[in-house]
């Protein structure tokens, strides 16, 4: 399915970065890995930073235009083609792990989640972006499957060794190439590990 969405010469959320990750940038620190990285929109803003990026995802086509989108700016960012049902990322090696728009089953999260946390260095920072659960209801992006949503309250046991520093659900105004544009419920999280 995401093979099919990329293999057009659009981007599908746009070549622009996501406007929460960009807000955040300050905490960010190398290596970072970007979880379900896509067409590399976020890899490619990071390392335009400066920053020391891996993007994992499972599309092929995806990562591949990921990498065309960073030397088409003379950009290097790394990447790396993975299911994360069954991703293993190393122990307490990266200074940020992002996760924007990386929708994925609850049996999926449950499992990767603890290894995100372990694959922190101490003082290391995850920030999430995800459309909510109360977004089912809505036509303007995001997965119809509402096990694939997110909400704060469960997101908040899923990194007991993290410190919180910002957690909400609101109702914004995305617009992310075709397939995220409007008004939507989405979940912020922003967690440093102890
Ligand atoms: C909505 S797109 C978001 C892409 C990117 N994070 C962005 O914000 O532009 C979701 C991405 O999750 C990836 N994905 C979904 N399930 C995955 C899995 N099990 N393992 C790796 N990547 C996955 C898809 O290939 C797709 O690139």
């Amino acid at each position: 399915m995401w093979n099919e969405r990329y293999a057009s010469n659009e981007f599908a959320y746009g070549t622009e970065p996501n406007s929460f990750l960009v807000q955040n940038t300050n905490l960010l620190t190398s290596p970072v890995l970007s979880l379900a990285e896509g067409e590399g929109r976020n890899a490619v803003f990071l390392a335009s930073l400066g920053l020391d990026v891996l993007g994992v995802d499972q599309s092929d086509v995806g990562l591949a235009k990921a990498q065309k989108l960073a030397a088409s700016r003379g950009l290097v960012i790394r990447t790396e083609v993975a299911d994360l049902a069954s991703y293993e990322p190393p122990e307490n090696h990266y200074g940020s792990v992002i996760s924007i728009s990386a929708h994925l089953p609850s049996q999926v999260r449950d499992r990767l989640y603890p290894r995100v946390e372990r694959s922190l260095k101490p003082g290391g920072v995850i920030i999430l972006e995800s459309y909510a659960k109360a977004q089912i209801s809505r036509n303007t992006g995001g997965p119809k499957d509402i096990d694939m949503l997110l909400d704060l309250a469960d997101l908040e046991q899923q990194f007991p060794n993290c410190e919180r520093i910002f957690a909400r659900e609101i109702e914004r105004e995305i617009i992310e190439g075709t397939f995220h544009t409007g008004l939507a419920w989405v979940v912020q999280f922003i967690a440093r590990k102890k």
